[in-house]
């Protein structure tokens, strides 16, 4: 919970946390959570006796199949902005193709209801919700991590989103190629993870990362990354880390005057010259990225 009394900005907490159908709570009203989950793939069918739930979708699509009594079944596709409340007693299902929802309901209530039928995925938690921390700090974080690295690069929170290096370009006015994506891998034999800093024009070829590294990486989860980084996918930064990371930087990105970066969360992005962005990684600048 927030331990201050402000606002809590949802993209921001929605970008503290990657895992799927796992509920965090942001807020309390009266005896009920306010919670916000990521959504991707099949839900349980499941029922709450005693209570309605209510969903609103903040980003992507939620989809909720529900059960009549008469065991008849449809499914209410719901759009970005778009609410519903399953009415308690009724068998649903959800499901997304990828997506954000808010639920409001009382504290206490399990993610999976109060029978669900058959086995609970993998990819589904049981849960009645767990606190959400460090809301809206990511950037401020990073911020303060840049001042004690000697940078003089300020955080920019943007109005728009700069989750991919597309969007990031597009939110600061600049070449795709100038956007520094911070992509994590994990070594495969020492469990480490290993931070590739590279142009947004490129991807990393994992073979000559590979060699670099000196042992086969793979790209990593998104719980690892939350684990070992402390930021959720899209919003990396490359300096600020939970653990330090053994970084390394594309050279294709000392071919601009001035590179962005990320701050911490999917709208927060610094400026940096890509020398001062090497001392401050203390990155070693290799060739490990394709166009
Ligand atoms: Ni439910």
């Amino acid at each position: 919970m927030p331990d201050k009394m402000g606002p809590v900005n949802l993209g921001d907490a929605l970008a503290s946390f990657a895992d799927i159908y796992s509920p965090r709570i942001v807020g309390r009203v009266n005896d009920y959570d306010v919670r916000i989950a990521h959504a991707k793939g099949e839900h349980v069918w499941h029922v709450h006796e005693h209570t309605d739930e209510f969903f609103l979708v903040l980003e992507g699509r939620f989809d909720v199949s529900l059960r009549d009594p008469g065991g008849r079944e449809r499914t209410v596709v719901l759009q970005k902005g778009e609410m519903f409340v399953v009415p308690k007693g009724t068998e649903h299902k959800p499901s997304s193709p990828g997506g954000a929802i808010l639920m409001f309901e009382p504290r206490g209530t399990s993610s999976t209801g109060d029978r669900h039928e058959g086995e609970i995925p993998d990819h589904v938690e049981s849960t009645t919700g767990h606190y959400a921390e460090g809301l809206g700090r990511s950037s401020s974080r990073v911020a303060e991590e840049l001042r004690r690295l000697g940078a003089t690069a300020e955080v920019r929170e943007m109005p728009e989103s700069t989750r991919t290096a597309t969007d990031a370009a597009a939110a600061v006015g600049c070449a795709v190629a100038q956007i520094v994506k911070s992509l994590v891998f994990r070594s495969v034999v020492s469990d480490e993870p290993v931070l590739v800093l590279v142009s947004g024009a490129d991807r990393v070829d994992e073979a000559l990362l590979a060699q670099v590294v000196g042992e086969a990486v793979e790209q990593a989860t998104g719980k690892f990354v939350r684990e070992r980084t402390g930021y959720a996918i899209g919003g990396v930064p490359p300096v600020g880390h939970a653990q330090p990371v053994v970084t390394y930087l594309d050279e294709h990105l000392l071919d601009h005057a001035l590179v962005w970066a990320a701050a911490g969360t999917p709208r927060a992005v610094f400026c940096i010259a890509p020398a001062e962005l090497v001392r401050i990684t203390s990155a070693r600048v290799v060739a490990v990225a394709r166009a």
